[in-house]
C-alpha cells in the first residue's frame, strides 16, 4: 500500500461527498491488496468508516452537509426482484457513486466494498450515508459499517437468536465477538465462544461469552455437547471460513438447530458431509452476508446500543493509526494481536 494523492470529483445526482474522521482496517482490506476479490488494481482500500456530509448533489435528500454519518456497503435499490419482494437485504443492485475517484494522472481507483474510505474525502450513493447519533466517536461508530454489523446480525438476523438460546460462536475475531455481543443482547442463556487462539478468548468473555473452548486443545463438538446438558447448541455461528470449521459448526448443533456461516471461505475450499445427516438433522444451514442488514435500519439501532452501555464498540478499538500505518496494521490482523485497528484522519 502507499499513500497518495487523489481526485475527488464534486458529488453528482444522488451522491455524497464525506469527509473520513475514522476508518476500521478490515480483513477485506487485506483480501483486496492480495488480489483475491477481483483484478480491478488499483484499489481505494478502507471501508468501516465514519464522517460527516461535506457535500450532497442533486435531488438528495436523507443526508445534508453537516450530518454525520457512517458508510454502509449495502443501499438497496428498491426496484431489483428481492427489493420489490420486500426483501432488501438481499438487493442485487445496491447503490454506489456513478463517478470515479482517480489517481493524479486519472487512472480510475476501484473503491472497496464501493466505499474507499482510506481517504480524507470519499464520494459515495447518498443513500450509503447512514445518520446516527453525533455522540458516537468515529474510531467505535464506524466499526459497525461491516464487521461489526456481519457478526452482530448473523446472530441476530440470520440465526434469529432470541431469549432461552444456547449459542455457539466459533471464530472469535471482530466478527465473531460481535455475534457474541448480540446473542448476549438478545437474551442467549448460553454462549459458548470457540478459538484456537487463548487471547482470544479472553476477549470473547468481554463481549458476552460465558463458557470458551481452545479447539486447538479439546474436540469443540463433544465440549459444546456437554456445555449444553448434551443436545448441542440452538444457534452455532461460524465465523472462520474453513471446511473443519463449518463441519464442526454442523455437528455441534442440537436436533433442528441453526447453523449461520458468515466466515468467507476460499474458492478451492469443499465441504464432504452425510446426507443423511443433512437430512436427519433437520434445522437451517444458512450463509449471512453483512449480517442481513439494513443498514438505514440497523445502523442507528447499534449506536443506540453502545450509546447505553449495551454494546461495548469501545472494546473492538484495539488502536488508533495513521493513514499510512495500515501495512503494519495487516501484520498484527495475520498476528492476531488486534480485532481491529482503526485509521483516524
Ligand atoms: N459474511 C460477511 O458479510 C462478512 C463480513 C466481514 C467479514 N467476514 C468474514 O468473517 C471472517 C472473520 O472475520 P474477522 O474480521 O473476525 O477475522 P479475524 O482474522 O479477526 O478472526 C478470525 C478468528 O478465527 C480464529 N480461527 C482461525 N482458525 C480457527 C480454527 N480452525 N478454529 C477456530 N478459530 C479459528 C482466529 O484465531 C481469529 O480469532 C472472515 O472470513 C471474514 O472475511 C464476513
Ligand atoms: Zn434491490
Ligand atoms: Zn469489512
Amino acid at each position: 500500500m502507499t499513500v497518495e494523492e487523489i481526485i475527488v470529483p464534486d458529488p453528482g445526482p444522488g451522491e455524497a461527498l464525506v469527509r473520513v474522521q475514522a476508518c476500521g482496517v478490515c480483513h477485506t482490506d487485506l483480501h483486496y491488496r492480495e488480489g483475491a476479490i477481483n483484478d480491478d488494481f488499483p484499489f481505494l482500500l478502507g471501508h468501516e468508516a465514519a464522517g460527516t456530509v461535506e457535500a450532497v448533489g442533486e435531488g438528495v435528500t436523507n443526508v445534508a452537509p453537516g450530518d454525520y454519518v457512517v458508510l454502509a456497503w449495502r443501499a438497496p435499490c428498491g426496484e431489483c426482484r428481492s427489493c420489490r419482494r420486500g426483501r432488501p437485504w438481499y438487493c442485487f443492485d445496491s447503490k454506489n457513486a456513478t463517478q470515479k475517484m482517480t489517481l493524479a494522472d486519472g487512472t480510475e481507483l476501484s473503491a472497496a466494498l464501493g466505499i474507499g474510505a482510506f481517504a480524507e474525502l470519499t464520494l459515495v450513493a447518498a443513500d450509503q450515508a447512514v445518520k446516527i447519533d453525533p455522540r458516537a466517536r468515529p474510531e467505535a461508530a464506524g466499526l459497525i459499517g461491516c464487521g461489526i454489523m456481519a457478526g452482530f446480525g448473523a446472530a441476530a438476523n440470520t440465526g434469529g437468536v432470541g431469549r432461552g438460546d444456547t449459542v455457539a460462536v466459533i471464530g472469535c475475531g471482530g466478527v465473531g465477538d460481535a455475534a457474541i455481543a448480540a446473542a448476549s443482547i438478545a437474551g442467549a442463556r448460553k454462549i459458548i465462544a470457540v478459538d484456537v487462539d487463548p487471547n482470544k478468548l479472553e476477549w470473547a468473555r468481554r463481549f458476552g461469552a460465558t463458557d470458551t473452548i481452545n479447539s486447538s486443545e479439546t474436540d469443540p463438538v463433544e465440549a459444546i455437547r456437554e456445555l449444553t446438558d448434551g443436545f448441542g447448541a440452538d444457534v452455532v455461528v461460524e465465523a472462520v471460513g474453513r471446511p473443519d470449521t463449518y463441519r464442526q459448526a454442523f455437528f455441534a448443533r442440537d436436533h433442528a438447530g441453526t447453523l449461520v456461516q458468515v466466515g468467507v471461505p476460499s474458492p478451492d475450499m469443499q465441504i464432504d458431509l452425510p446426507l443423511l445427516e443433512v437430512f436427519g438433522r433437520g434445522g437451517a444451514l444458512k450463509s449471512s452476508w453483512y449480517g442481513d442488514c439494513l443498514p438505514s435500519r440497523d445502523f442507528p439501532i447499534l449506536i443506540d446500543l453502545y450509546l447505553r452501555g449495551r454494546l461495548d464498540l469501545d472494546g473492538f478499538v484495539s488502536e488508533t493509526i495513521g493513514i499510512d500505518e495500515v501495512e503494519k496494521a495487516f501484520d498484527r490482523m495475520q498476528k492476531g494481536e488486534v480485532l481491529r485497528s482503526v485509521v483516524v484522519l
